[in-house]
């Protein structure tokens, strides 16, 4: 939700590479996008609605003088997404210029005090209250410093802001309350962004700021202080692992084909986790009462597949549950006995962490499962595990989606064995097959994506779509359902295959397509019986099984066959990856970016 960047230098242009940072940021929204600078003492601004590159050409972004910066990429939330309401807002005096990620409660108390002191906005947007609060603070208190920590303490809501003042035009001070920050250091400058990808071009130094701090940048050096008491802090700087390699495009044309291409690797890496972290995390989950997992969108569809995962393997109830729901449904029943394990791509979902923090304060037990090392999840956590899927820019959730599932595999694995729920041989038997996954998929990658273009193709013009899959399979329905109406709006539906005959069914009429994901398994005669059913009222048939099912193959319209072999309660990893391929081709027929779908951001950190 909107991406943030700010940047120092000791010399040269700042403004190539706020442009640069905004677009490894797009992902987090692309509504309108803007930079400020500050030079020869004054601070000029260039905004627009529109993507980056139509912005930065249309206004010569890259070409705006000074070594000190902020830019804006922006995923509306108060007021339309036009010029007006883009980043960097200003005080009344365009002496002091803010961006911001996040949303400010109480802006329209705050706006009207200021209103009636003489102020005057001129956006619809929350964030244009902080400059002109700042500026009336500046009022009291000649130091930007002092003003903005006294700003900030009359917010309610979340932020990660960064402003920059003609007044003191040698630093960027940034601060973060609820919406991610992180600094960069290296020889020629300091940074701050919204996410690690827009800085590692220039550095693998990071610092990821604490929820309540603020930081100040300036050329020779950082300060951290917390905003309640201006304690300062003393944090030296992480080394990022992954390269800059990783969070490019490469030879791809979009960044999903690229990460779902990426799966064989991302998945091996999931296969490496730290022995003694995933005992801990198995540790807290055998002593639970009550077992939830905490998820939403993608990350709530790992948490279905892994609840089938953890009743099968480890015979322990976990139930799945959508983090913004989470409250209302379990908040008052959770208490001391409850384990919570959140999953959470970005470790920085808004509806996810609300929900962890509510749990924390019933004293339940919170465990995370994140990609994102450093973020609000791993730090709230009581045990975390990092699912190593490496960067994943592309807004639809792919890969990340597969790794979760396998490392929830391996924690259920674990627990089995504390529990003594499964032999010796039976556990060899998983392990092994875990050990295959990558290569199954990989072999999908190669053996499916023409069929899969030839049916996509097919289909275009389809109005509706149908997932249906019984049981595990049920998650990936969903998750496939999910993946195709996010990038190309086509209405879908999903449902376990059992629930279709209780109502879904009345949607199906002559050559709608109805995705049936059916591997071998204890489900099998069931999803035939479906098929007939909804083959009998004139659907389309498409199969996701098992090569050579000769009596699913007989039955389906169009067939991806999947590698043999593949266990039924391990095959949501394998099987979501012909219906990845098929949104994505789908999208680039309908002529639309899958990795920047309409009106979403990959990073939902606001209410
Ligand atoms: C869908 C997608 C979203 C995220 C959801 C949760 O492709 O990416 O549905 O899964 O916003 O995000 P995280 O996992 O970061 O909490």
């Amino acid at each position: 939700m909107c991406g943030i960047f700010g940047c120092i230098l000791k010399k040269g242009l700042v403004a190539p590479q706020i442009l640069d940072g905004l677009k490894r940021l797009e992902y987090r929204g692309y509504d309108s996008i803007g930079v400020a600078t500050l030079h020869s003492g004054i601070i000029e601004i260039r905004k627009d609605k529109g993507t980056i590159q139509e912005v930065t050409e249309k206004l010569k972004i890259n070409e705006m003088k000074g070594t000190i910066g902020i830019g804006h990429t922006r995923w509306a939330t108060h007021g339309a997404p036009n010029m007006i309401n883009a980043h960097p807002h200003t005080d009344t005096h365009g002496k002091i210029a803010v961006i911001h990620n996040g949303v400010i409660e109480n802006f329209l108390e705050l706006k009207q005090e200021l209103i009636e002191k003489g102020h005057i906005f001129l956006s619809k947007t929350d964030t244009e209250i902080i400059p002109h609060l700042i500026e009336e603070e500046l009022k009291q208190n000649k130091i930007l410093k002092l003003a903005i920590l006294n700003a900030l303490k009359r917010l309610i809501g979340s932020y990660a802001l960064a402003v920059i003042s003609s007044l003191e035009p040698d630093k960027i001070i940034c601060a973060r309350y609820e919406s991610p920050l992180v600094l960069g250091i290296s020889n020629d400058g300091l940074y701050c962004a919204s996410d690690v990808p827009a800085i590692r071009p220039y550095t693998n130094k990071v610092i990821y700021l604490r929820n309540g701090e603020l930081a100040t940048l300036k050329v020779d050096g950082y300060e951290i202080i917390k905003i309640s008491d201006s304690t300062v802090i003393h944090r030296d700087f992480e080394e990022i692992e992954w390269t800059l390699q990783e969070s490019e495009k490469q030879d791809y044309d979009h960044y999903m084909l690229k990460e779902i291409f990426e799966q064989p690797i991302s998945l091996k890496n999931g296969l490496w986790l730290q022995e003694q972290y995933v005992d801990l995390l198995t540790q807290f989950l055998d002593r639970g009462k009550e077992v939830l997992l905490l998820g939403a969108g993608t990350s709530n569809h790992a948490c279905i597949a892994g609840s089938y995962i953890f009743s099968k393997l480890a015979r322990l109830t976990a139930y799945p549950v959508i983090s913004s729901e989470f409250i209302e449904c379990y908040g008052s029943s959770i208490g001391i006995d409850s384990v919570i394990l959140a999953v959470s791509q970005s470790g920085e979902t808004y509806d996810t962490l609300k929900a962890v923090d509510h749990a924390r304060m019933r004293a339940a037990t919170v465990l995370g499962l994140t990609n994102t090392v450093g973020s609000t999840l791993t730090r709230v956590s009581r045990a975390y595990l990092i699912q190593q899927s490496g960067p994943e820019i592309g807004v639809a959730a792919t890969k990340t989606f597969t790794s979760q599932v396998i490392v929830l595999t391996q924690i259920a694995l674990k627990l089995a064995k504390l529990r003594g729920k499964l032999s010796q041989d039976e556990l060899d038997e998983y392990e092994k097959n875990l050990y295959n996954i990558p290569y199954w998929v990989e072999t999908v990658l190669n053996r499916t994506y023409l069929n899969i273009k030839s049916i996509a193709k097919k289909y275009k013009n389809s109005k509706l779509f149908l997932f249906l899959g019984r049981g595990i399979s049920s998650a990936t329905a969903m998750e496939g359902r999910l993946k195709l109406l996010e990038i190309t709006y086509i209405p879908c539906l999903a449902y376990p295959a059992g629930e279709s005959k209780h109502g879904p069914i009345s949607v199906v009429e002559e050559k709608v397509p109805c995705v049936f994901i059916c591997p071998k398994g204890s489900t099998r005669s069931e999803i035939i019986g479906s098929i007939m059913e909804i083959k009998a009222r004139g659907a389309r048939i498409i199969s996701i099984c098992e090569e050579g099912d000769s009596e699913i193959i007989q039955l389906s319209d169009d067939v991806v066959e999947m590698p043999k072999g593949i266990p039924d309660l391990l095959s949501p990893i394998p099987y979501i990856v012909p219906l990845q391929l098929l949104s994505y081709e789908l999208a680039l027929i309908k002529k639309l970016d899958p990795d920047k779908p309409r009106n979403l951001a990959k990073s939902v950190t606001v209410p």
